[in-house]
């Protein structure tokens, strides 16, 4: 029997990376998953196959985080399917970029900001009548949240706008945890490392594999199922008195 039987999450950018890794291990713990995706429809739909191959239940939403309307539309359809309760709520889609601090735009600040703060918060805001005593919020926030990776000179690219959509994500965990937590609601976030997705493709090459190698205590790239066995505690009963927390999963980052 799982941690998670009876229970149903809702995964944000569940097509690919983190997210994917995310709702296959919340599906092997038994719970029912909503697979949700932006772009990448026969991603996710490859993701629902794999879970019902195994004998899980899901089903694949689409919706554009990053537009006006993308986290109410996404919530309306959660809605149809939960009816009044979910369990699990794993805020996780997110983008980001590099870029010299000259060469941003305010397309680029809007984008990052959309999507990486704006989608998580009103997801959050219309999900919150369906959250209730032992259900669990994780959001994916970064271990650049708190520190400061690369090299941090004017002439470099940096990813210091993305960092501060992670920083402003850890600040309204700890928000939403306090307000939530009265309802008997948690509210944590996992900031991960450098892990291999689309995401970091840096470390595809040597230079980037060596860079990432160099920051850490476990030497090896971090794989999505680092991060999605986090998230799976912290979605379990087993994680009932940690809440408002920032949980690290970065093979020991810059320590
Ligand atoms: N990889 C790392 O090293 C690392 C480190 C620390 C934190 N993180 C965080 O972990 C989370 C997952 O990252 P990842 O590495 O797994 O990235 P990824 O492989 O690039 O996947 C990103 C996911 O987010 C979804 N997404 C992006 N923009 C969206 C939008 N506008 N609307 C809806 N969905 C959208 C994508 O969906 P579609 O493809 O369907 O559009 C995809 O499923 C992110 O929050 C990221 O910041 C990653």
């Amino acid at each position: 029997m799982g941690n998670l039987e009876k229970k149903t999450a809702l995964v944000t950018g569940a097509s690919r990376g983190i997210g994917r890794a995310t709702a296959l291990a919340l599906a092997a713990e038994g719970a029912r998953v909503l697979v949700h995706y932006g772009r990448s429809a026969e991603e996710a739909e490859a993701v629902v196959a794999a879970i019902r191959g195994n004998g899980g239940e899901a089903e694949a939403l689409g919706a554009d985080l990053a537009s006006a309307d993308g986290a109410k539309s996404l919530a309306e359809r959660v809605r149809a399917i939960v009816g009044e309760r979910l369990d699990v709520l794993v805020l996780n889609a997110g983008v980001s970029k590099a870029a010299r601090l000259e060469d941003y735009t305010t397309a680029d600040l809007e984008t990052l900001y959309a999507t990486n703060v704006r989608g998580p918060f009103f997801l959050m805001q219309q999900l919150v009548p369906l959250l209730d005593e032992g259900s669990s919020v994780i959001v994916v926030t970064s271990v650049v949240a708190r520190t400061v990776i690369g090299k941090p000179v004017v002439e470099n690219p940096s990813i210091m706008a993305y960092a501060s959509t992670k920083g402003a994500l850890e600040t309204l965990v700890k928000n939403w945890a306090a307000m939530l937590g009265p309802r008997g609601v948690r509210v944590n976030s996992v900031a991960p490392g450098i892990i291999d997705t689309d995401m970091s493709n840096f470390t595809k090459t040597e230079a980037g594999r060596e860079t990432a190698l160099s920051l850490q205590a476990l030497k090896r790239i971090g794989k999505p199922e680092d991060v999605a066995d986090v998230v799976a505690f912290l979605a379990s009963d087993k994680a009932r008195w940690i809440t408002g927390a920032s949980i690290p999963a970065d093979g020991g980052s810059k320590l």
